[in-house]
């Protein structure tokens, strides 16, 4: 008789596990002060004090570069928004290159498309996920003007080589740290190691606002072009005196008074949450760790990995079925968690490499690689990044259960659900 629940025998628990809701009542609070204030927003794009925003969203600001570290930060309405700002401070236009990474969400590789440059896509690290610098440095070409990347997952890329690659050729180099709250790299804290940093505070994220972005930099140039392109710069330029305002055109990318405030009271929740989130890795990779087959995650000496999500390595050749077979059969023994019910916490893969999207595969767009300002030949056949395929295709996965909340039973029922499949494997093949 079978036991496998995908098999048709009992699963090991059908209790959904608990929500990952950080929301409580400092943060009722905080917003409840900004609606009794009846000043909801107090953006204006036009040389004015309030081109800065009102005062919630300035104190969230004085509150983020304080715990960075940084000389300034700039809120957005986004990460993708912060990504997009990024880019155009850096003065990227069509005709450049930016060497991007594939194993991402989409927005860090779409941010230099939206200037008219042209994304190439370097491989990653087997180990970290993150760029690999040999990779990166095989992208260089004359038209190179930026590196974009990307803490996946949370745990540091290998920024000493990237940084090194970038001295080199002069290049800007922008750290996505959207997973990557906290992480360090080398005990420095990624987002302060590049040219600019960015971080997501979408309702997925370590702390959120809903949506939210922040951008950090020690650079006082790049700090003035960020602020001219959060908020309609065209209008500011000329009042302000600046002095190059090349591609300082804005956008309305502003946070809101509720969204800060709330950001406030998130970033006070952050050191408290992330012990959570780091004990309950080091206990699954503790105990899945001993299951032979798979892999947890390397975290270097001197890293702090802050784990948005936990990427186990699978070896396909010790349990004798594909990857997809086995983390099926986990989903079939355990469900996801409250709020998110229909969407599983665990998943074979991450995104697909984003080189392999209609939007690079059928080149779908005016401008970028179809610009005649591009004097490149970028390619984006499948294949050119053989690392990504192999860890995206066969042995990759992620899982999310070990976000703060969950207690010592529920832990140790996921791990009871990896015990059984990995013990009745033969099932499955
Ligand atoms: C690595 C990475 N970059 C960019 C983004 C985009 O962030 P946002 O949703 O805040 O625009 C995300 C969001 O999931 C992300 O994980």
């Amino acid at each position: 008789m079978a036991k496998l629940a995908i098999k048709g025998g009992q699963p090991i628990r059908t209790r959904l596990f608990p929500a990952y809701n950080t929301i409580g009542a400092e943060e009722k609070t905080a917003v409840m002060e900004v609606l009794e204030s009846g000043n909801l927003s107090q953006f204006l794009g036009a040389w004015h004090k309030d081109f800065y925003g009102g005062p919630t969203v300035q104190k969230f600001e004085s509150r983020w570069k304080e715990k960075f570290g940084t000389k300034y930060a700039v809120s957005v309405n986004s990460n993708t928004s912060g990504l997009f700002t990024a880019i155009g401070a850096c003065g990227i236009q069509p005709g450049d290159e930016v060497i991007v990474s594939p194993y991402t969400m989409s927005a860090s590789a779409l941010a230099p498309v939206i200037y008219g440059a042209v994304p190439v896509f370097a491989d990653v690290d087997y180990d970290n996920f993150g760029l690999n610098p040999e990779s990166v440095e095989r992208c260089i070409t004359p038209r190179t003007r930026a590196i974009l990347v990307v803490h996946i997952f949370g745990n540091p890329a290998r920024m000493d080589e990237i940084m090194a690659i970038a001295q080199k050729h002069n290049l800007y180099v922008i750290e996505d740290c959207a997973q990557a709250p906290l992480a360090y790299y080398k005990n420095r804290l990624v987002g302060t190691i590049g040219h600019m940093g960015i971080f997501s505070l979408n309702y997925h994220k370590h702390i959120h606002t809903g949506e939210g972005g922040m951008i950090i930099t020690n650079d006082d140039n790049l700090a003035e072009r960020c602020l001219l392109i959060r908020n309609h710069g065209e209008n500011i330029v000329e009042p302000k005196g600046v002095q190059n305002p090349f591609n300082t055109h804005g956008f309305n990318y502003r946070m809101t008074e509720m969204e800060a405030a709330v950001g406030c009271a998130q970033l006070d929740k952050l050191d408290g949450l992330l012990k959570a989130r780091l004990e309950n890795a080091a206990y699954f990779a503790e105990a899945l760790g001993k299951i032979t087959g798979l892999k947890p995650p390397v975290v270097e000496e001197g890293n702090q990995h802050v784990y948005y999500l936990q990427a186990f390595k699978y070896n396909s050749e010790v349990f004798g079925v594909h990857r997809n077979t086995f983390i099926n059969a986990i989903k079939a023994e355990i469900p996801s968690a409250i709020l998110r019910e229909d969407t599983p916490l665990i998943g074979a893969g991450y995104v697909k490499p984003i080189y392999l999207q209609p939007l690079y595969q059928k080149r779908a767009t005016h401008c970028s690689f179809n610009c005649s300002k591009y004097e490149g030949a970028v390619s984006y056949e499948k294949g050119i990044c053989p690392v990504t395929e192999q860890l995206h295709f066969e042995e990759l996965f992620t899982h999310e259960y070990m976000r703060p909340g969950m207690t010592k039973q529920d832990m140790d029922d996921v791990i009871a659900a990896f015990n059984k499949v990995a013990e009745n494997v033969h099932e499955l093949k």
